[in-house]
């Protein structure tokens, strides 16, 4: 067992094929809750559901399904199979993001921004709607944790579309934590430079040099964000909503 006992809670990992999504199951998983993760590929979302199943022992309890989060129809499907499968669904990690657009913003396309916006703030916001639908926070309290970024706290050279969508989804964060309490609360993490696919461009040709901006002295690792998602998604953390949770080594005090 872990700090967190979510045994009999059913939670919906978006993009929980790798990084930061399946170390967030992989936690959830150790700590008793039933796990649906997605990805955009079912073949990519059932070689980890087995993976975790395998590295776990959660046998029965892990399963991974396709589901496009800018997709409204995945949305609906996957909350319906997450409640038919194991009888409720309590918890969401709105955690799959993208990063496609990288320059000036007045450089940017149109059909790229639209493309962040999409996926890295009206997603979440539809899979939120379509988890309340399914019947998040009915059986019990329910709790979703939105994954932004420090970069929603900064102007930064090169990923300024990226950075205001991670804004756009920490506001979303308090207005849906205001619009679905006293039954739903609503969290976001915003994390610093952690090693993962996503990020590689941020941290693999000179990872000492990403290191140095923390007073922690390292980059994150997907471990640590999962643990911070674990904690605000917990049952044990009922009088916590609308909260935005920095894990990022100390950077933003730099
Ligand atoms: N890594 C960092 O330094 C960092 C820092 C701050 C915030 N974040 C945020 O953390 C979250 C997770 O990122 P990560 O770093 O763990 O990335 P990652 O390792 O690249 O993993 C992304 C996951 O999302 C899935 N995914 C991507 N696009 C998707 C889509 N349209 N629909 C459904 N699933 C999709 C991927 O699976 P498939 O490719 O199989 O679809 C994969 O499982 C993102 O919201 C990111 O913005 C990351």
């Amino acid at each position: 067992m872990t700090t967190y006992d979510f045994t009999d809670r059913t939670a919906v990992v978006t993009g929980g094929t790798r990084g930061i999504g399946y170390a967030t199951a992989e936690l959830l998983l150790r700590s008793g809750a039933n796990v649906v993760i997605t990805s955009r590929r079912a073949e990519a979302a059932e070689a980890a559901a087995t993976s975790l199943a395998d590295t776990t022992g959660a046998t029965g309890r892990v399963v991974g399904l396709a589901g496009h989060v800018a997709e409204e129809d995945a949305a609906t499907r996957v909350c319906a199979e997450a409640v038919s499968r194991f009888g409720s669904l309590d918890i969401l990690i709105n955690n799959a993001g993208t990063n496609p657009a990288f320059g000036p913003v007045t450089e940017q396309s149109r059909a790229v921004m639209q493309k962040v916006f999409d996926i890295n703030v009206t997603g979440p916001a539809v899979w939120a709607g379509a988890a309340v639908r399914a019947g998040l926070g009915d059986k019990n309290p329910g709790a979703i944790v939105n994954v932004s970024s420090i970069g929603a706290l900064f102007i930064e050279d090169g990923i300024g579309v990226y950075n205001a969508s991670k804004s756009a989804i920490m506001h979303l964060t308090r207005q849906m934590a205001h619009e679905l309490a006293p039954s739903v609360r609503v969290n976001s993490v915003a994390p610093g430079v952690v090693r993962t696919k996503l990020s590689e461009a941020l941290w693999k040709e000179d990872e000492d040099a990403a290191a140095s901006v923390t007073p922690l002295g390292r980059i994150g690792e997907p471990a640590d964000i999962a643990d911070a998602i674990c904690f605000l998604a917990a049952p044990s953390t009922s009088w916590i909503t609308g909260s935005n949770l920095v894990i990022d080594g100390g950077q933003i005090v730099n």
